[in-house]
């Protein structure tokens, strides 16, 4: 098997696919909240090379696990190719999520498919903890099921309120940062950018700068060479850009800059 072969490519539910690539270099030294920078092959048109975040990943096959929504030419022609195909996979890229301590309790604060970069944080701590996964209505909600296999206590919220409770992740987080356990707890948050600055103010508010969100960004080297995946973060009292694919995507909310 060559690497970056398809191992096995299929649909999740609606536009959310998954694929398997293998890439046992890659498997062997993934952390939670890497990517791979993943150039879809027969797609000459698009040369551009496409950041996923890492799902999950299985050292006895070699397999790295990516979980993705079909939103534009090269997402839809990733879902078209068959096992067997060779796509040019780099990676893992980026800095990672810090793994909790003994005796903290991760929480996982996830908008829509932002579920799969934090799975591995379940997946390795001590103890799997709480998902608090928000997506527009039940068609957008997945890996539930592969999170509660782990017997992480996920909690669901709708915008529509067609599972769930209805309304915004965030209103999760309000009830958890409530209780007495949030000293021993360890957040972290991945999802589209309001939802990360909504919800890192929380965290702030509450004393909980040390959480870690994902800042994702569209990319273009994925290797710190050409700014296109810049972020505000805080310097002093001003802000500076940072490349996200290089220094991030994980940044501690503290670092976040929120705005004047
Ligand atoms: Fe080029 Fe980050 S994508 S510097």
């Amino acid at each position: 098997m060559r690497q970056g072969e398809i191992i096995r490519s299929r649909r999740l539910k609606g536009d959310y696919h998954q694929v398997d690539f293998y890439a046992p270099d890659i498997c062997s030294s993934a952390r939670p909240g890497q990517f791979v920078h993943v150039r879809v092959a027969q797609l000459e048109a698009h040369i551009l090379r496409r950041p996923f975040s890492i799902n999950d990943v299985d050292p006895a096959s070699g397999a790295v696990t990516v979980t993705y929504k079909v939103v534009g030419a090269g997402t839809a022609a990733l879902a078209g190719l068959a096992p067997g195909v060779v796509c040019d996979v780099m990676g893992p890229q980026g800095n990672s999520y810090t793994l909790p301590e003994a005796g903290e309790t991760p929480v996982m604060i996830a908008g829509g498919y932002g579920a799969a970069a934090m799975f591995l944080i379940a997946k390795r701590a001590a103890n799997p903890g709480i998902l608090l996964l928000g997506a527009r209505s039940a068609a957008d909600l997945i890996l539930v099921e592969e999170y509660r296999k782990l017997g992480c206590d996920v909690r669901v919220a709708t915008n529509d309120g067609s599972e769930g409770r209805r309304g915004l992740v965030t209103a999760l987080l309000e009830d958890v940062l409530k209780t007495p356990e949030t000293a021993r707890r360890r957040f972290y948050a991945c999802g589209p950018t309001p939802m990360l600055l909504a919800a890192g103010k929380m965290l702030l508010a509450a004393g909980r700068g040390d959480a870690e969100l994902s800042l994702d960004q569209r990319m273009c080297c994925g290797v710190g060479a050409c700014f296109a995946c810049v972020v505000k973060v805080r310097d002093g009292a001003a802000w500076r850009y940072s490349r996200s694919c290089a220094e991030g995507p994980v940044y501690p909310a503290s670092e976040v800059y929120y705005g004047d």
